[in-house]
């Protein structure tokens, strides 16, 4: 439906999608462009009335400020996909595109169905010209997939399709939002395409340094950021590989990680060992990689990549069984309380987090399992429904580590850098121990207090006789 505003607004924004790229970003958009009216639509009406109420459906630092500025004015959410299609001169689609889990492929290729369902329903509803913008993360080629059905009808309507990648993180999203290293705007190079691509590129630069804002072809865009997700995550399974060989010869990981992220060359991003990485892209798109490098026949590329999973596996896998050696070689009826379900700090999203995979194995273990974390508990308790054993939830880390064998830190969350471990030791079942997957508490300082602290890729420091 348009309204009064519209005779003022320059263009008409649709977002097709309202998780976690569509809601921010959209946010971001509608807040440096007050000229431009920008609706976001799902088709999971939950999700709308979230984003419609005080409750917003995802948690993340700033956004509530920013959705709260712009909300009502020229920023809204509705179920009304069709309608907003119609009324649209530029769609970004930002639905999700998770690993297939059926046919062929499974396990690896990227689930297209919904990519696909959102262009037949833009050309279904499109009564004007549109361009067509992937913000959702693709296997190259895709755009070729939607400007074929886009155009398999001689409607008179044309639409340009664009690539423009997110690169947000979430837990810092309104920060890359607002500051972001790069935008990519990728086109056809025809006079259309790079028309099209100028569109775009001027509403990013009502916020962002002209030369921070990048152009390329179409299938560039769409492999960049597979790429730079591969790339990120390599290094994250770099330095955990490294850390299992710290392990075994008294180096300290942190060390290692600081004399070689100081050659500049190398950089000291990223090089935080860890239980492994979560969130909902790193995997999937790595798979989406591998699975285009096997389709290719390039099978030595892909198995390079794969790797990079298989190490994060192996990383997880490890962190139980350092667990159990250290614990007497059996965890049946230990109380271990989980420290941070979120597969990061300052998110609610616990997607792949390293820590389903340790509760699960540990109730595989017979081990009693206790859940703690600021904002992941919702999403928690239905990651693990259905699971044989002793669960239970916390929000007071206290309450959560009282009468336990052991915490396992899982999330880097800040709180847990400044709780009264003294308090906590206190209520512990003794030997008591520590399994920082994190690398983030004064493990000399909890090992005074009486704990066995088994960091990550750095010696244990144990009470015990060797
Ligand atoms: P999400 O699951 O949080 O949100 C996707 C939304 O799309 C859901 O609310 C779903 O209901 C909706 N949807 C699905 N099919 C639809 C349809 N046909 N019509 C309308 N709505 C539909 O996913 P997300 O985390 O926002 O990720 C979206 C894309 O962005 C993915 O391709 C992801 O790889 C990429 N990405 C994600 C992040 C991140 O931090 N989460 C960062 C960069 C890129
Ligand atoms: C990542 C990328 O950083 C974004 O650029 C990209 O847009 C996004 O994926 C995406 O495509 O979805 P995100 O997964 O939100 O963002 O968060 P990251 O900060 O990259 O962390 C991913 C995982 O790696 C987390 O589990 C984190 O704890 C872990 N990590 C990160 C480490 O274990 N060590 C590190 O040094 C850094």
């Amino acid at each position: 439906m348009k309204t009064k505003l519209d005779a003022v607004n320059k263009k008409n924004i649709l977002c097709i999608g309202a998780g976690y790229v569509g809601g921010p970003t959209m946010a971001m958009i509608a807040a440096k462009c007050p000229d431009y009216r920008v609706t976001v639509v799902d088709i999971n009406p939950q999700r709308i009335a979230a984003w419609n109420s005080d409750d917003l459906p995802i948690y993340e630092p700033g956004l509530d400020e920013l959705v709260r500025t712009v909300r009502g004015k020229n920023l809204f959410f509705s179920t009304d996909i069709e309608g907003g299609i119609r009324d649209s001169d530029i769609i970004f689609v930002s639905v999700n595109t998770p690993t297939k889990t059926f046919g062929a492929g499974a396990g690896m290729a990227a689930d297209l169905q919904y990519w696909e369902k959102t262009a037949r329903q833009i050309l279904e509803n499109s009564v004007s010209n549109k361009i067509v913008i992937e913000k959702s993360t693709l296997p190259v080629k895709t755009a070729l997939a939607m400007e074929r059905i886009l155009n398999s009808q001689p409607n008179g309507i044309s639409f340009d399709v664009l690539s423009n990648p997110e690169f947000l993180a979430e837990g810092s999203a309104i920060r890359d939002l607002e500051n972001p290293d790069r935008i990519l705007i990728g086109s056809r190079e025809t006079k259309r395409g790079r028309s099209a691509r100028n569109t775009i590129v001027e509403i990013y630069a009502r916020w962002i340094p002209r030369d921070r804002i990048i152009t390329t072809n179409i299938w560039s865009s769409e492999l960049s950021k597979l790429v730079s997700n591969a790339f990120l995550a390599q290094r994250i399974s770099s330095i955990n590989a490294i850390s299992a060989l710290c392990e075994k010869t008294e180096a300290d990981v942190t060390e290692v990680a600081r004399a070689v992220g100081m050659d500049s060359r190398i950089g000291a991003k990223f090089l935080n060992a860890s239980v492994g990485f979560g969130g909902s892209c790193f995997k999937k798109d790595i798979l989406n990689l591998v699975y285009l490098c096997r389709f290719y026949g390039l099978e030595e590329v892909a198995d390079y990549w794969e790797s990079v999973v298989n190490i994060n596996a192996y990383q997880q896998e490890r962190f139980i069984m350092n667990m159990m050696t250290a614990m007497f070689n059996t965890l049946a009826g230990k109380r271990i309380c989980i420290f941070g379900f979120a597969f990061k700090a300052d998110t609610g999203d616990t997607r792949e987090s390293p820590a389903i995979f340790i509760a699960k194995r540990l109730l595989e273990e017979h081990a009693e399992v206790v859940i703690s974390d600021p904002k992941a508990l919702d999403n928690a308790r239905i990651d693990l429904s259905g699971l044989a054993g002793v669960l239970d939830y916390r929000e007071d880390p206290y309450e959560a580590a009282a009468g336990c064998h052991a915490l396992a830190v899982m999330t880097e969350w800040g709180i847990y850098r400044t709780l009264d471990y003294e308090r906590i030791y206190r209520e512990m079942v003794k030997p008591a121990f520590i399994f920082d997957g994190r690398n983030i508490l004064d493990h000399a300082a909890c090992f005074r207090i009486g704990f066995n602290v088994y960091p990550i890729g750095k010696p244990p420091l144990t009470h015990f006789d060797s």
